[in-house]
């Protein structure tokens, strides 16, 4: 992964975007926690942060997808719910130490951008050509960074 984030990887939906950025970045520091061989607490609490940050970006989706009547929501859904059972899968295995460091972040990557690049970008897509808007969509600018390109 890069060290910084990649504007390709945009979806063109402000909050979703910078809510991708902050799930990398976690991910990144969980990578360093572990390789640097910080102590179990720290470690253990890394884990937990991303963990806690997925979850909430998946109900934003979630509610992003009831608020638009996207078609695909259930679907998408399920799939968020798989990622969350992939992660716990492969944390315990960071916990028991029976999971080498060198693929965590290929793990992260993985788990983290193919689903933008392949899921999330079909509710981006829907979202152009949407007529009912998120909620609060108008305060997006007032409060997030936009993305530089
Ligand atoms: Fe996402
Ligand atoms: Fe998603």
């Amino acid at each position: 992964m890069n060290s910084k984030w990649d504007n390709k990887l945009n979806i063109g939906d402000m909050l979703i975007d910078n809510e991708h950025r902050i799930l990398l970045l976690l991910s990144r520091k969980l990578d360093l926690t572990i390789k640097m061989k910080r102590p179990d607490v720290e470690q253990n609490a890394a884990i937990f942060e991303l963990k806690k940050i997925a979850e909430f970006h998946f109900l934003s989706e979630e509610n992003l997808m009831r608020e638009t009547s996207f078609p695909g929501m259930r679907e998408h859904a399920e799939l968020h719910t798989e990622l969350l059972m992939e992660f716990n899968f492969r944390m315990n295995g960071i916990k028991k130490k029976t999971e080498f460091s060198d693929d965590l972040l290929t793990f992260l990557n993985r788990w983290i951008l193919q689903h933008i690049v392949t899921e999330d970008t079909k509710i981006a897509e829907f979202l152009k050509h949407c007529q009912s808007r998120p909620l609060a969509e108008n305060l997006y600018e007032s409060f997030l960074p936009a993305a530089k390109s």
